[in-house]
């Protein structure tokens, strides 16, 4: 391809992008009430393990909070069973008048097992009823697709083990008309561009490339906080900044 020709086309590709690019959402009818995340999913989200502590850490309190209810081993089936799902809607019942209310879903890592026996077209159709659900009690649903795993294929090629899973989530973001906060993308594009020996700083233990250590919850809540001012422009007033940190991920330097 010619330069020019090549230069036209990106130029078209880019108007395309932004012709295409959503408009930035407002913290609908928030009216300066500041916000609470609840956090539905696995132990990727999970206190112990999961990144979900690592975003509260960010937010501005004590007028913005959040609990972390991530559930280690869960799916979006057992979730609802072991009444984990409960405690979300409860908690929505409960805040959604007083503050502006936000539900991170974040499942994926448990449900493509074959042992727990939740076919892929269930785990789509469970985080659809989810988000509306939460739409319905006043919240603002978060799809989040999964936190990759640092398992790699050569050093600059982690295995996407969870592709099909983020899509879904692409998917029922889309069908709802929710935002798509997109972990596992921004998580594979830092894991794959620092490399699988940096990778491991942030692993639970030598054997465990699934869950995170402390370091690790900062870092990846840093990056789901990160996605959610992307998304919603509204919110930044209410998250604390770490520009270092937020350099380092989004240039694709080892924190
Ligand atoms: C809801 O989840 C939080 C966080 O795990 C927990 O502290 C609380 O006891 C739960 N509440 C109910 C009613 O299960
Ligand atoms: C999820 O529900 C189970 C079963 O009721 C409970 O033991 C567990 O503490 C709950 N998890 C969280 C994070 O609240
Ligand atoms: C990464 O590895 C997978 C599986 O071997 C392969 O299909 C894919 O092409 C590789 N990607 C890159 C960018 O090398
Ligand atoms: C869903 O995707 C289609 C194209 O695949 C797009 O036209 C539509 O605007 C999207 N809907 C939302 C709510 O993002
Ligand atoms: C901010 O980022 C720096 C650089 O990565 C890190 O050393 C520090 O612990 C971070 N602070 C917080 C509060 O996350």
């Amino acid at each position: 391809m010619r330069a020019s020709t090549f230069c036209a086309a990106y130029a078209a590709s880019l108007l395309q992008q932004l012709a295409s690019a959503r408009p930035a959402r407002d913290c609908a009818g928030a009216a300066g009430k500041p916000p609470a995340f609840f956090l539905a999913g696995d132990s990727t989200t999970a206190h112990d393990g999961g990144w979900g502590d690592g975003l509260l850490a960010t937010l501005r309190g004590p007028e913005a909070w959040g609990v972390n209810i991530g559930q280690s081993g869960a799916t979006t089936v057992s979730y609802v069973h072991g009444g984990n799902w409960t405690n979300i809607t409860a908690h929505l019942r409960e805040y959604a008048a007083t503050y502006d209310s936000y539900v991170t879903i974040s499942f994926g890592h448990n449900d493509q097992k074959p042992a727990n026996n939740v076919p892929f077209d269930q785990y789509q159709a469970n985080l659809i009823k989810f988000a509306e659900e939460v739409k319905s009690l006043g919240g603002t649903p978060l799809l989040t697709s999964s936190l990759t795993r640092r398992v790699f294929e050569s050093e600059h090629n982690a295995t996407d083990s969870l592709h099909n899973e983020r899509l879904a989530a692409i998917k029922a973001a889309n069908v709802t008309g929710s935002p798509i906060i997109d972990l596992n993308a921004a998580s594979l594009k830092y894991v794959n561009t620092i490399g699988e020996d940096a990778a491991q700083a942030y692993n639970w233990g030598p054997t465990d490339r699934t869950h995170l250590n402390p370091w690790g919850t900062v870092v990846f809540g840093r990056m789901v906080a990160d996605l959610i001012v992307r998304e919603l422009p509204c919110l930044e007033s209410w998250i604390t900044r770490n520009e270092t940190l937020s350099y380092q991920i989004w240039n694709g330097l080892p924190a």
